[in-house]
């Protein structure tokens, strides 16, 4: 059906189009360091590097790691090529160890085999058996086995001294099918409570497992109880272990694809079974994390605070969570009474808010519940197990941060124990997923649109539905031989939260230009370059701040932050319309990307994941008629009938991507947005305030923008041609035709859209200049979601096979978006209409400066940065501090400050600091 335009050709290393260039084959190292502080433990790691054009053959390049004289195993892939074909991104595993070097040297070297071939000959490796009923990964420290039907995710966890020590793993789902209006209509309407288990669809293991194993689990929750139902909620569980770890890293996403009036999440939680048979009630041990490192640490039975004493010995013992003396030489007066003594078989924390928990725990079900006591923010890991026999840490990264959360731990005096991580507590209210407001009879066009006049909303009835977003969890689990200590599970909770990240360093991820030329180190070489650094750090340190004092936690909200602010209520717009939850705005998340990328700063880099954690997964649907589109900003985050790319870019996921050595969540998000094209078949973001008529048909031409939309599908392509994936080929086919379009068009980008055909990947003029006799309209929006960014990485990408026309029709773009009304008119006849956002935009002048070394034109840059429109010299640059009855709680309030401005004021000074430093201190003299 599709024809390729541009077929690929075959090249170096049978993989691109360009021929071989140089030194193929010859070694080179990059350093990769902790970020932040050398972390307590290393329980395996995977992380990224990039390599320069040219340098590395993917057939013939072997990577190592070392740190001094110290040889480390080391598992490499490949994530990204150039398109020359060789390699610019490598993800590596390294194995746990308990020898944490401060940094390592991954070195590539001329090798006979590829780089996924070459493997470690270490006797660590990791031990993986695929049958037809099972995978078995074998660490040497834990032996995990995962079902391939059924409903257990992991049948058991064994550690190397043989020890079961966790058995039927299982995720656990209870929802409502309605909920009461009020506490007074409890009753009144009848509501299902119904409970699902896993039910296994699929389970396959990567190819490659010396260091790292990764296995993947796919299904959806099956009814047991309170049915029928159909089976929802698929999801997709990805286990990474390591060679000598025993840790298992899961990655749980979940998509929602259900009507939202008929179901409600009441709790959400994967469950592990703890095989408890043979111990001692009194050598049976909980522990729960609490508040900085603090823990519950108890026995199933206690033997301290009796009336009568065991002896100081059996006491701290037990405390400890060691094997206390043998009964016989306690004192007779505690060892003949313990029968009388309750066993505490339940344990319960919920963190209903980020602000506070609750601790509780019973005999057993059907008595009460007996209150321990609480804390603010806990620590969100649990353990049970026997000071013999061992036992497992199950926990919940970030668990205060995505309240409502909650540990469990059940049956703890019976034969089988049981530990829950609630991602979603039951004792919370049911997950709400239904509209905020009724509609408000905004039936037509018309109306809509007069209604975003006043709250800037963009609603339009049945858009604002949950049908298919999603969410991504990480879950830590720990096998133990015996009860550890409490400082071990304190650190353990520390790893969870934090997990060690290794990264190369700014200045090498430059030099390799893997992540484009537009950003540069931090330069506080002039006065001014450090006021405007000193500027950034203000913004990140804000938001960092906003975070915490405005409360932007939760299941789905957490990563995200607010759009604009109310300055007379002194909140964010957290209840207007469409200024509510900001859904990547003008690309917040490449600003505190490229913001990361530079300094490398671990409090960036944390903020920065956890907000494509969040837009990636809430603010997209991966399933349905809009898969491949994302919401546009407001109240709920999926609210707004605005349903578009811009929205979803992949460029907002990219720099992670790589970073992490991969992020395979990450990679099938790349992967679901490759057939977003085909929305425009069905949904016309335009079809509002369309004026040419056309209509959208699906499966034959769509129209789309050159700026919002065909930055969004370009970034996607670019990215699977990098990648190699499954579609790479298709994928630089789209790529090509459609950038020779752009250039062939008479006035390229400044004809702001055209119509592509699904059938034959090619783009035609607009429908109001069918014979491309050249039409103008330009749009503030159309270069600030992510296309300078894709624009110039692809300009790169291609080197000399860039389709011919295309960089002059960039510039072009470049150039005369901010210049003179009289350039304008000289250049296209007219002047360009509703021109704002100058600020954001100095960047593409900075661009255009640097492509010819243009002094004039940089000076222009600076000029529109530093004294257009956006934040400035005159910006107050501070907070004020609010308290009393003015404000909820006291905070700092920057009430100058907006979520559109941070992000276009971020990446403006980034990119003209790295395109036009040298005009900055002379701009305006
Ligand atoms: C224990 O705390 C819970 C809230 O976590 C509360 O509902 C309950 O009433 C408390 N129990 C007693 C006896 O005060
Ligand atoms: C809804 O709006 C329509 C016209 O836009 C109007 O005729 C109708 O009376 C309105 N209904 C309500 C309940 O306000
Ligand atoms: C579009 O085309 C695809 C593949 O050619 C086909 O599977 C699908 O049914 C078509 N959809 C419509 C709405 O025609
Ligand atoms: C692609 O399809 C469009 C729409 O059907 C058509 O106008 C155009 O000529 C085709 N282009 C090529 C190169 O086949
Ligand atoms: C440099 O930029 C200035 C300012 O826009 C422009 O007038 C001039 O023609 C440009 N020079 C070149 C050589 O393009
Ligand atoms: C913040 O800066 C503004 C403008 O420079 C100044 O007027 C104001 O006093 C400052 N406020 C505080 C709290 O420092």
């Amino acid at each position: 059906m599709r024809t390729p335009v541009y077929i690929a050709l075959c090249g170096f290393f049978g993989l691109g189009t360009a021929s071989p260039t140089t030194n193929s084959g010859s070694s080179s190292a990059a350093t990769v360091h902790w970020l932040g502080d050398k972390p307590a433990h290393n329980l395996g790691t995977t992380f990224g590097v990039p390599w320069a054009q040219g340098q590395h053959d993917p057939k013939k390049t072997k990577f190592t790691v070392s740190s001094g004289s110290n040889q480390v195993d080391l598992q490499s892939w490949v994530t990204g090529y150039w398109s020359d074909g060789s390699v610019k991104w490598t993800g590596h595993a390294i194995a746990a160890s308990e020898n944490i070097l401060d940094e390592y040297t991954v070195t590539a070297s001329k090798s006979a085999a590829s780089v996924e071939s070459a493997s470690t000959n270490s006797k660590n490796k990791l031990k993986v058996t695929d049958t037809a009923k099972k995978i078995t990964v074998d660490t040497g420290k834990l032996k995990v086995s995962f079902p391939k039907s059924g409903s257990n995710i992991i049948d058991t966890i064994q550690t190397a001294g043989g020890k079961i020590i966790g058995q039927d793993g299982r995720l656990v789902l209870q929802s409502q099918s309605g909920v009461d209006s009020n506490s007074d209509s409890r009753g009144k309407q009848p509501i299902k409570n119904l409970n699902f288990a896993s039910k296994i669809e699929g389970v396959t293991v990567g190819k490659q497992n010396s260091v790292r194993a990764l296995v993947t689990v796919r299904g959806k929750h099956q009814v047991t109880s309170g049915g029928p139902h159909d089976d929802w909620l698929p999801f997709v569980l990805r286990f990474y272990l390591y060679s000598n770890s025993d840790a298992i890293r899961l990655v749980h996403s979940l998509v929602f694809d259900a009507p939202a009036e008929k179901n409600f999440i009441t709790g959400l939680g994967i469950r592990f079974g703890v095989p408890l048979k043979g111990e001692e009630l009194y050598n049976r041990h909980v522990r729960i994390a609490g508040v900085d490192g603090g823990l519950l640490s108890e026995a199933v039975k206690g033997i301290t605070g009796l009336r009568r004493d065991p002896g100081a010995a059996v006491r701290t013992a037990q405390y400890d969570g060691v094997v206390v003396p043998d009964i016989s030489t306690w004192d007779t007066r505690v060892s003949t009474r313990m029968k009388w003594i309750p066993a505490w078989g339940d344990y319960s924390l919920s963190q209903l808010s980020s602000d506070g928990f609750t601790l509780k725990k019973r005999t057993k079900a059907g008595q009460s519940w007996i209150n321990i006591s609480g804390g603010t923010r806990a620590g969100g890991l649990a353990y049970l197990g026997g000071a013999t026999q061992g036992g497992l840490a199950v926990g919940l990264r970030d668990f205060w941060k995505r309240y409502p959360s909650g540990l469990d731990i059940s049956n703890a005096a019976s034969d089988l124990g049981e530990i829950t991580v609630w991602l979603y507590d039951p004792a919370a209210e049911p997950l709400d997923l239904r509209p905020y407001h009724d509609g408000l009879n905004q039936t037509t066009y018309a109306d809509q649109l007069d209604a975003l006049e006043i709250t800037y909303e963009d609603y339009e009835p049945g858009f604002n539905t949950p049908y298919g977003i999603a969410r991504t969890s990480e879950v830590f689990i720990f096998g133990f031989e015996k009860t550890p200590s409490r400082d071990t599970l304190s650190d353990l909770t520390e790893h969870m939260n934090n997990p060690p990240v290794l990264t190369a360093e700014p200045a090498y991820i430059q030099k390799t230009k893997a992540l484009g030329s537009y950003w540069g180190l931090p330069d506080t070489t002039s006065a001014r370059s450090a006021e405007i650094e000193g500027h950034l750090d203000f913004l990140f340190k804000q938001y960092q701040k906003e975070v915490e004092q405005r409360r932007w936690y939760g299941f789905l909200n957490y990563g995200d932050f607010m759009h604009s602010y109310d300055t007379d209520r002194h909140t964010w717009r957290y209840d207007v319309g469409g200024y509510g939850w900001d859904n990547s705005e003008l690309s917040p998340d490449l600003f505190f990307w490229q913001y990361f990328l530079r300094t490398g700063r671990e409090d960036v880099y944390r903020f920065a994941e956890a907000l494509t954690r969040h837009t990636g997964e809430v603010d997209v649907y991966h399933i349905g008629d809009w898969k491949g589109l994302g919401t546009r900003h407001g109240v709920q985050h999926w609210a707004d009938s605005a349903k578009q790319a811009r929205i979803s870019q992949p460029q907002y996921r990219k720099y992670f991507y790589y970073l992490s050595g991969g992020d395979e969540r990450i990679g099938e998000l790349f992967d679901e947005l490759l057939d977003t094209e085909t929305t425009y078949g069905i949904l016309d973001p335009q079809r509002k305030v369309r004026k040419d008529g056309w209509v959208p048909t699906p499966n034959s031409t769509v129209a789309f923008s050159l700026g919002t939309d065909w930055s969004a599908l370009a970034s996607g392509w670019l990215i699977e041609w990098e990648r190699r994936g499954l579609r790479w080929e298709e994928a630089k086919t789209k790529l090509t035709s459609t950038i020779t379009s752009i250039a062939n068009l008479k006035y390229g980008f400044v004809t702001g859209s055209g119509l592509y055909s699904l059938q034959n990947s090619t783009l035609g003029p607009p429908p109001l200049d069918p014979d491309n006799k050249g039409l103008v309209d330009v749009s503030h929006l159309s270069a600030v979601f992510g296309l300078p960014e894709v624009v110039s990485e692809a300009i790169e990408y291609y080197g000399d096979d860039l389709p011919a026309g295309f960089k002059d029709a960039w510039y072009d773009y470049c150039y005369y978006y901010a210049a003179t009304g009289d350039e304008q008119v000289a250049r296209y006849g007219v002047k360009f209409k509703d021109i704002s956002l100058l600020q954001a935009h100095s960047r593409l002048t900075a661009y255009a400066a640097h492509q010819t070394s243009n002094t004039t034109l940089a000076k222009r840059a600076w000029r529109d940065l530093l004294n257009s429109d956006g934040l400035g010299p005159n910006t107050p640059w501070n907070t004020t501090h609010m308290s009393g009855s003015s404000v909820l709680v006291a905070l700092d309030e920057a009430p100058w400050l907006g979520s559109n401005d941070v992000a276009q004021y971020g990446l403006a000074v980034i990119q003209n600091l790295a395109l036009a430093r040298d005009a900055l201190d002379t701009w305006n003299s």
